[in-house]
């Protein structure tokens, strides 16, 4: 599939780096890992399009993907464990908005890595990007309110809970809400005296 490199920046390579982690941008050769790294019912529980049906459909997705990254409007990012080298999950920037310097934020890790604080490590990374490189000043999340280790990793990491939209996604039958969250770039820069956003049992 060929698509239009509508701003070459776009593409740049990015490399993200934590203690133990790399955050990098996805290739399309990654798609394997993380088809079996998310291959784990609990992973798509609240986030189903998170675990993709077949490889064939990875690669579909993968290619959607890339007309947002090339347009400036995602970055599409694979979590590394720099110790072994294994893909653990991704994360991901999208509708990324430069007239109004806000974007949305997505996080997922493979069920063997959860509870050991990497989503805390990877996503300040890719907050940080953000808001520094990117100088993005908002960050929206969006998620179901039965999330509640996601609802947890949110305020952890100082984004507001700024309301619920009802039956909002139609999922295995039902309506389920949708939980909205921002995070402004100044409240990262300085968070409130005593916050922690490192978990407290990574
Ligand atoms: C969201 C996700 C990345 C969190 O990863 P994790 O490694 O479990 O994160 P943490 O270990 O930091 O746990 C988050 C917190 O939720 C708590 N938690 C986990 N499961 C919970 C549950 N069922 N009920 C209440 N709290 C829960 C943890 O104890 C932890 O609390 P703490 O902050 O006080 O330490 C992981 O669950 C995941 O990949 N889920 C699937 C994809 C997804 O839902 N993505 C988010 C939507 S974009």
């Amino acid at each position: 599939m060929t698509v239009p490199n509508n701003h070459p920046e776009h593409d740049r390579p990015i490399q993200l780096k934590t203690q133990r982690l790399l955050i990098r941008t996805m290739l399309e050769t990654d798609l394997s890992a993380i088809f079996a790294c998310y291959d784990h019912p609990e992973v798509g529980k609240y986030t189903p399009p998170i675990r993709w049906p077949n490889l064939e459909h990875a690669v579909t997705w993968y290619h959607r993907r890339r007309v947002d990254v090339l347009a400036g409007r995602a970055k599409q990012f694979v979590i590394i464990s720099k110790d072994t080298g294994a893909v653990i999950g991704t994360s991901v920037l999208f509708n990324i908005d430069a007239t109004h310097r806000n974007a949305e934020i997505g996080y997922a890790l493979g069920r063997q890595f959860w509870g050991h604080g990497y989503v805390s490590e990877a996503v300040s990374a890719v907050i940080d990007h953000a808001f520094g490189e990117l100088e993005l000043h908002r960050l929206n999340a969006s998620i179901d309110p039965r999330n509640f280790a996601s609802n947890k990793v949110l305020v952890r990491f100082g984004f507001t809970h700024e309301g619920t939209t009802r039956q909002s996604y139609f999922d295995a039958g039902k309506f389920t809400d949708c939980g909205i969250y921002g995070l402004l770039a100044h409240e990262w820069r300085n968070p409130p005296v005593g916050a922690d956003r490192t978990p407290s049992s990574g």
